[in-house]
């Protein structure tokens, strides 16, 4: 994935030879390191991955502005008490800071993060809540499955120009009510999820369209859903957005709700990482121990590396594509296997058994802050992550020898939790014989690195290097954040707490 605008990166020899005969001594002396990685820059096109987009829209701008209030807003869930804020809080690095969410059903619906649970106890959402961080740059697909795909693919488009297939199309085909990008298509479906936003009890039993178009009709407050909100100033809202004038019948339609929460999340760009300083020439952006650890990354295994630029390449540093890395299956699971709580993953969209078990590369942008890790949030973290990479057997073991889900902190003070998910290990023992088979025949991009304990930590150094500082400053992120004096245009904005009740 490749950025559109190319930023002016100054080599850096030619750089240091000339502040050097200007006698200039701010430059720092390069490293041996310094150089091999200029050579990796050099060779790897990295400067194209680190530039900024100038194609996406501002938190400013009038359109984001009216997302981030539906965004926030608990009247797109089914039952007033799920917003996509529920999943996707900017101070929880853009997820939920869970291993697996919960949605509705809530015992405090505006608690987010640790403490959030379901009124039964279990949570019902069987993988883990990506961050919506950077969505404005995905070019190929959205969900862990890619259900939301783009049919071409093109370099800098967001899925704008070629159609978009989503779960209400067949596989490879366009939806022809997709939307204009991935992240307006994906915004049509966790309206639609009993267990994230609609309840099982709302428009039961109705299609994805009639789900949509009742609760359109209840921001706009007209036919089905007059009435619904006691308090309703959306068509103001709406109008001023759209500078538009139009009745709510026809601004507020799903299609135009979809579209806004989109902008508001493609506004969230947070690309502005030491190491993409580094790579503008910086040298003193990132650490030493850093520094090795990029070495690593983006040198492959059978040349000493850790193979890790195999699949997380480009701008997000994904390859859009799907792997079998067999990291721990948890959780409720996606209905699939003899035991029914199995999750195959990319195999579920295309019908494919091949693609069983492979999950799309997730972007590492601001992964230190986006832990729990995985499809289904197994891992709590980056060392525990690179240390499955290089041996993912031993890694697995290792989980459930720490007591499987009892370790992770959402599940640790359920008192049965060792018997929560009894397949749980043998779910992922298929996984892991699918990574053998796919290493034995050859196709898979997943080698193991020999690594020692300073180079995994090396490793999990750079990847905290990929942290938009943004994204650690609430300050920075206010402008993301309705303010919690408010209550929205219909008082039912989403005040997020955190379990010791402070707002986030
Ligand atoms: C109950 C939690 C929950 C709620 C509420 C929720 N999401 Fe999500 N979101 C998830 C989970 C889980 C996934 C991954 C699902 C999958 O891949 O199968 C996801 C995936 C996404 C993605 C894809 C990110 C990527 O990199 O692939 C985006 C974008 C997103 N959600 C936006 C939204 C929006 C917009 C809303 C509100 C309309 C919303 N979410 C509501 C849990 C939630
Ligand atoms: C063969 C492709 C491939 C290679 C090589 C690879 N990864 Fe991954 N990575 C993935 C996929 C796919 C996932 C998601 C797996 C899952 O959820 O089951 C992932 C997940 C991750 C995550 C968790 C991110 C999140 O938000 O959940 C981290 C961190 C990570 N990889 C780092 C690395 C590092 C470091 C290396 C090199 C040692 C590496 N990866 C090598 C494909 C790859």
């Amino acid at each position: 994935m490749k950025k559109i605008q190319q930023s002016p990166k100054a080599l850096l020899l030619p750089l240091l030879v000339s502040s050097v005969l200007a006698g200039c001594v701010a430059e720092p002396e390069p490293t041996e390191t310094d150089l091999e990685l200029d050579v990796i820059i050099e060779d790897q096109d990295l400067e194209e991955t680190v530039s900024e987009s100038d194609t996406l829209p501002q938190i400013s701008d009038p359109l984001p502005q009216l997302g981030m209030k539906l965004f926030y807003s608990k009247s797109l869930g089914g039952e007033f008490d799920s917003a996509c804020v529920t999943c996707h809080h900017p101070v929880l690095g853009g997820g939920d800071d869970l291993s697996l969410p919960v949605g509705v059903e809530a015992v405090n619906p505006d608690l987010l993060g640790q403490g959030r649970e379901h009124v039964d106890g279990l949570p019902l959402v069987p993988r883990n809540a990506p961050t919506v961080f950077n969505v404005g740059l995905w070019d190929t697909s959205l969900f862990w499955d890619s259900r939301v795909e783009s049919i071409g693919k093109e370099e800098g488009a967001n899925g704008a120009l070629s159609g978009i297939r989503t779960p209400d199309s067949d596989f490879g085909v366009a939806d022809a009510d997709a939307g204009t990008n991935l992240a307006a298509a994906q915004a049509r479906f966790p309206v639609t999820s009993a267990e994230e936003m609609k309840t099982s009890r709302f428009e039961a039993d109705s299609d994805n369209a009639a789900i949509r178009d009742h609760l359109a009709a209840r921001i706009g407050d007209y036919g089905e859903g007059e009435g619904e909100l006691d308090t309703n100033e959306w068509l103001t809202e709406f109008q001023a957005a759209f500078a538009s004038a139009e009745s709510a019948e026809d601004l507020i339609t799903f299609d135009n709700i979809a579209l806004a929460i989109g902008e508001y999340e493609r506004s969230m760009n947070f690309v502005d990482t030491p190491w993409s300083l580094y790579v503008e020439g910086d040298l003193d952006a990132i650490t030493a121990d850093q520094k090795e650890g990029a070495k690593l990354f983006f040198t492959a295994v059978n040349e000493g590396g850790a193979g890790c630029s195999n699949c997380h390449n480009g701008t997000l540093f994904s390859d859009g594509n799907h792997h079998t890395i067999a990291f721990p299956q948890i959780g409720p699971g996606k209905g699939d296997g003899a035991t029914g709580d199995d999750d195959f993953g990319r195999e579920r969209e295309t019908s494919n058994p091949i693609d069983r078990y492979r999950f799309r590369t997730p972007s590492l942008l601001n992964v230190a802050v986006t832990a729990p890790y995985g499809h289904s949030g197994s891992y709590q973290t980056l060392e525990q992550v690179v240390r499955h990479y290089v041996n993912p057997r031993g890694a697995v073991g290792a989980f459930y020898q720490r007591g499987g889900v009892c370790q992770l902190p959402q599940f640790e003070n359920i008192d049965n939790c060792g018997e929560l998910y009894p397949n749980s290990e043998s779910n992922t023992e298929l996984a892991l014989a699918k990574l053998a088979n796919e290493r034995n025949q050859g196709v898979s991009l997943f080698a193991s690195p020999r690594l020692n304990d300073q180079q995994v930590q090396q490793l999990v150094a750079f990847l905290e290097a990929l942290t938009d500082p943004c994204v650690e400053d609430r300050s920075c992120l206010d402008a993301w954040i309705p303010d919690a004096d408010t209550t929205g245009p219909d008082g039912q904005q989403l005040n997020a707490v955190n379990e010791n009740g402070g707002f986030l």
